[in-house]
């Protein structure tokens, strides 16, 4: 039985190399007064900053730059302050998927009362935010098109993402020639996060829908298609648009639709990087081939059947578990060979010393509901798994 479910998707994308002339007038709806938020410098390096800056000549911009990967939460407190100092009209985020979070909750920070943490810590969900517009410059998070945002406080270990329809961007622009320049490894960790995007939603208890099925399958076989060529070939305009516009796709809702997902590998990884800060889609990558293992049981094996064939293209005559698992060897060996991504959380130098307390997070005080229930046992088994 297909479940009900709403879909509304309201960012409006502009997509291509010259939708820049369109940034202007699409801040403008909003006033004047702009905070620009950016990373390091390698929106310096590509030219994307001087562009920009040129566009909103004669436009009030205040820049706050030096958003780190997985952000932090102080940063945003003080985004949040300067926009309220500066009575800021519109936020600007030109990065990655950093700093587009930290700058949905700049902008939920900007107007509230209460300290921005509290959107995390609580039940609260903000009532109002700043107009957000983004300028995406790496294929990974699907930020740019959804309401989510994922933020660290290292005085609380946490890594914890939460959304709100109000985070998300009234626009973002995609030009996939800023992506030439995202390096091999980077290249790599965003499409694992895209790919685990998909498998998160694709991997799911409740009935799907053919037309999903079809579409998210699609998805994964164009990241498996695309990523090593842009990796090989860095200014490859069609590789690196189709990794962008999927990297969108993969989380904006549309997917998801009736599909009971509660995304266990991200809630898994999410622990990783609050621990470690490590790249999300590299701790990705190390764990999703496990879960899979440890999912596998013979009343979910059809799926992973689905996978192996319709993704991967293995002989459908072939024994159902056998194909279950070269399934996931191809996904495992994509990652690693394929991306060379590490395969172990001991070759980046984790080990189980914080298995046991990440394990209990992971699962916030209960399980994880999602394709299979985790209990943190489970949770602690799998992380053993990657060692
Ligand atoms: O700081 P700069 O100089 O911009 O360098 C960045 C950073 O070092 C670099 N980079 C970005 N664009 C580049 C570039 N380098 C060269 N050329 C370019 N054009 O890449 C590095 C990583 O950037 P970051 O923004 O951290 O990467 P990503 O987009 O993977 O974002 C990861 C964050 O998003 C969260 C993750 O947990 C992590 O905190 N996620 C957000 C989600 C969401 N909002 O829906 C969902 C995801 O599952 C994820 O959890
Ligand atoms: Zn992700």
């Amino acid at each position: 039985m297909i479940k009900d479910f709403i879909f509304q998707n309201p960012v409006r994308v502009y997509f291509g190399q010259d939708q820049l002339q369109h940034l202007r007038e699409e801040i403008e709806q909003y006033g004047q007064r702009v905070l620009l938020v950016y990373g390091g410098e390698s929106i310096k390096k590509i030219g994307l900053y001087q562009k920009i800056t040129k566009a909103l000549e004669g436009l009030q911009v205040f820049e706050l730059p030096g958003i780190q990967p997985n952000p932090l939460v102080e940063k945003v407190r003080y985004g949040a302050n300067m926009c309220k100092t500066h009575k800021v009209d519109v936020v600007l985020a030109v990065g990655g998927g950093s700093t587009i979070d930290a700058s949905k909750w700049i902008a939920a920070g900007a107007c509230a009362d209460c300290d921005v943490w509290n959107f995390f810590s609580t039940d609260d969900t903000p009532k109002k935010a700043l107009p957000l517009i983004s300028v995406l410059t790496l294929a990974a998070t699907g930020s740019e098109m959804n309401m989510g945002g994922v933020i660290s406080n290292p005085d609380t270990k946490q890594k914890l993402g939460r959304t709100s329809p109000l985070l998300y961007p009234k626009a973002s622009f995609l030009d996939p020639t800023v992506t030439y320049s995202v390096g091999k490894y980077q290249t790599a960790c965003g499409s694992a996060d895209i790919l685990s995007h998909i498998i998160e939603t694709y991997f799911n208890t409740g009935s799907s829908m053919y037309l999903l099925d079809s579409f998210m399958e699609g998805m994964m076989k164009t990241v498996i298609r695309y990523a090593p060529i842009a990796m090989q070939q860095p200014d490859n305009y069609e590789a690196r648009a189709n990794l962008m516009w999927c990297s969108s796709w993969a989380i904006n809702g549309f997917a998801r639709a009736c599909q009971n997902c509660a995304w266990s590998c991200h809630a898994m990884e999410h622990e990783l990087s609050a621990f470690y800060d490590i790249t999300h889609g590299l701790g990705l990558a190390i764990l999703t081939p496990h879960w899979m293992e440890y999912c596998l049981k013979e009343e979910n094996m059809d799926r992973y059947v689905k996978f192996a064939t319709n993704v991967f293209g293995i002989d459908p005559t072939l024994p159902k578990e056998q194909l279950a698992k070269a399934g996931i060897k191809a996904l495992a060996d994509f990652l690693y060979n394929t991306l060379g991504l590490s395969s172990t959380l001991t070759q980046i130098k984790i080990d189980d010393t914080e298995f046991d307390t990440m394990a209990k997070k992971a699962c916030a005080g209960g399980v994880i509901n999602g394709f299979v229930p985790l209990t943190p046992e489970d949770v602690k088994a799998i992380y053993t798994k990657c060692l």
